[in-house]
């Protein structure tokens, strides 16, 4: 598939890469039997449960799920995209990456000077706020709403001056504007021109986890609708993942113990001036799976700190859901509703930093907050609304992994319905919409049992030759269809795919575990928009299907975001049509007499669809 570093290089490199190196320079490992242990840098933890495996060349987290090979690791460990760190271990393993196409190498320097570009367009405004002949009263702005200097200088809180030309004008060269435009800084006009997006508005440099500008917010300094406008998604901006404030906060804060997670901006900006310098929000989406992962790679406490309006509630109810499938053992949830009226950044002026770090202090842990809110509108004093409670919360609870904490959910819910706790473990294990399929890796051979076992074909042994030693990968073809390769990687890479996948139910998946697991893929992330692989990892860790999935999502494409859809399409297309193809060939082969009647309606439908 065009836009791919060969997948060959990319298995050659591994080949000479030990990942226990490559971990262990960055996190001490210790040697514990075949593999290596130790902390897990992805959360935090006091006992390890991280292990490396020099032969699978492959880590995992039994705590937080984390998991995937040297290069994914880099990624999450370093922060780096997937071209640097092929480019980094090729050079240190002396080998040269192969030149992808010009397009692609062109994508790849054009993101670079995206970067630099929206730096500078970062300085451009922080320079207007201190200098712009208009910017005064932007500054009044900020200091009537209590804030310091110091503060506004650390978020790089900047002025876009009114008037639709200054980036225009700015930037002259049309390599620069065409940038500008795909980052929806500059707008399309009707008459082909173009304008500026932030006009004077206080600007919001939102950073990525490594610092780097990727887009801005802009608030008007009044009461003007709309009162924010932000950066559009674009190739280096995707708001389903990115957190307001994250990087700051990992800046200020060696070690993290725990993220606060507010609405807005300001309330960020606010908080940390108060000493909470812990804090992010989203970016004006709802907080979803990926966000909480990201939190919880830092620590392993969330706080929620919500409006205690109607939109705030649903907020954190959201929050709740997202955050249910990925509750491990350790990690906490907590939420502070703030009194109506108030957001976190009037209420810690209000009260003071103890005051407000007393609250948090106080937060609802996740499930008193889950049982408050389902008994708001109950009347618990009957059986009916007893067994209505139960009902209510047998799918969300359903949704929690399985461990320390569900137990605690399912005792408290058979206390507060007066049920036996065995009646209710067993009535949350049914009703199920989809059970997640938990296998046993299968138990390598050790080299002992191998080696008396040459000696006479025991069991496990056919023809004196051994068995397999079931790889991982059983099952699944060693040469894929392309079409169907790069079906899955690009699903796996951008799961909202799933809703735009025609229906495939009509394929013969059944003697097909890789076409089986394209459909199960859509299935999943269809029903579940928060799914994502770190979850179905933590399902499928040591299966072949785990396996398949973790060599499939660690192959990277360089293809633009906006490039996925028509080719996901695509490579579906092609794949319907081959699979067809040989469905066709295998009914047309056998005689017509042998056919069944609806066989034979399906030749017909084949032949009437070639013509
Ligand atoms: P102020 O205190 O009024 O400056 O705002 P805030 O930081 O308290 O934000 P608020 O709670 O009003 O809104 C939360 C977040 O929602 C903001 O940070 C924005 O990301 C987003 N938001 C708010 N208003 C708008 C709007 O009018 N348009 C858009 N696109 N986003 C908005
Ligand atoms: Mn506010």
């Amino acid at each position: 598939m065009a836009g791919l570093i060969p997948q060959s290089f990319i298995e050659d490199l591994l080949t000479r890469v030990d990942i226990v190196e490559v971990i262990d320079s960055r996190t001490p490992l210790k040697r514990a039997g075949k593999n290596y242990t130790g902390l897990c840098p992805f959360h935090q933890e006091k006992t390890p449960s991280f292990s490396v495996s020099p032969d699978k060349q492959f880590y995992h987290c039994f705590g937080c799920g984390a998991g995937g090979n040297a290069i994914s690791f880099l990624m999450d460990y370093d922060s780096l995209e997937f071209v640097e760190v092929i480019e980094q271990l090729a050079s240190q393993a002396g080998l040269v990456v192969p030149q992808g196409n010009q397009r692609d190498d062109q994508k790849t320097k054009q993101r670079a000077t995206i970067y630099d570009l929206l730096q500078k367009v970062d300085e451009y405004y922080q320079e207007q706020l201190r200098s712009h002949n208009e910017a005064e009263a932007a500054k009044q702005y900020l200091k009537a709403r209590g804030l310091s200097g110091q503060l506004a200088k650390q978020f790089g809180l900047g002025f876009a001056p009114p008037g639709w030309q200054n980036l225009l004008h700015r930037f002259p060269e049309e390599e620069q504007r065409k940038m500008l435009h795909q980052c929806g800084l500059l707008v399309d006009k009707e008459d082909g021109g173009r304008y500026d997006r932030f006009r004077h508005r206080i600007t919001f440099p939102i950073r990525d986890q490594r610092g780097r500008a990727i887009a801005f917010g802009g608030r008007v300094m009044g009461d003007d609708k709309p009162k924010y406008i932000n950066s559009p998604e674009s190739p280096v901006f995707h708001k389903s993942q990115e957190l307001y404030g994250l990087f700051e906060a990992r800046k200020s804060n060696r070690d993290l113990k725990r993220i606060i997670v507010v609405e807005g901006y300001m309330d960020v900006i606010m908080l940390a001036q108060h000493g909470f310098t812990e804090t992010v929000a989203t970016l004006g989406t709802a907080i979803n799976t990926s966000h909480l992962e990201r939190v919880f790679r830092n620590c392993s406490e969330v706080i929620f700190c919500f409006d205690g309006d109607r939109a705030g509630k649903a907020a954190a109810w959201r929050a709740l859901e997202a955050a249910s499938p990925i509750m491990t053992d350790g990690r906490r949830a907590k939420f502070l509703m703030l009194p109506e009226g108030e957001d976190p950044d009037s209420l810690v002026q209000k009260d003071g930093p103890e005051r407000f770090g007393q609250r948090l202090q106080e937060a609802q842990s996740l499930s008193d907050y889950l049982f408050s809110q389902l008994m708001q509108n109950i009347d618990m004093d009957g059986l009916d609304g007893r067994a209505q409670l139960a009902a209510e919360a047998r799918p969300l609870i359903q949704k929690f992994p399985r461990g320390v904490f569900y137990q605690l959910m399912v005792d408290k819910l058979a206390e507060l319905t007066g049920m036996s706790k065995p009646d209710m473990a067993s009535y949350l294990n049914t009703g199920k919409k989809s059970e997640p399929m938990r296998q046993q890796p299968s138990r390598p051979q050790s080299s002992r049992s191998q080696n008396s076992a040459q000696q006479s074909a025991g069991p496990g042994f056919q023809n004196n030759r051994p068995v397999s030693r079931a790889p991982v990968n059983k099952g699944f073809r060693q040469h894929q269809l392309p079409s169907l390769d790069s079906a899955t990687m690009l699903l796996l890479h951008s799961p909202s795919l799933a809703n735009v996948a025609p229906d495939l139910s009509g394929l013969d998946a059944e003697n097909n575990p890789e076409l089986a697991l394209l459909i199960e893929l859509i299935t999943r992330f269809k029903q579940d928009p928060q799914m994502n692989i770190g979850i179905l990892m933590s399902h499928w860790q040591g299966t072949p299907k785990g396996a398949r999935v973790v060599q499939l999502a660690s192959r990277q494409t360089l293809l633009e975001e906006e490039m996925f859809e028509p080719e996901f399409l695509g490579a579906i297309q092609r794949l319907r049509e081959s699979e067809g193809e040989a469905r066709f060939k295998a009914l047309s082969q056998r005689p017509l007499k042998s056919l069944s009647a609806e066989e034979k309606v399906e030749l017909r439908e084949w032949l009437a669809h070639r013509s």
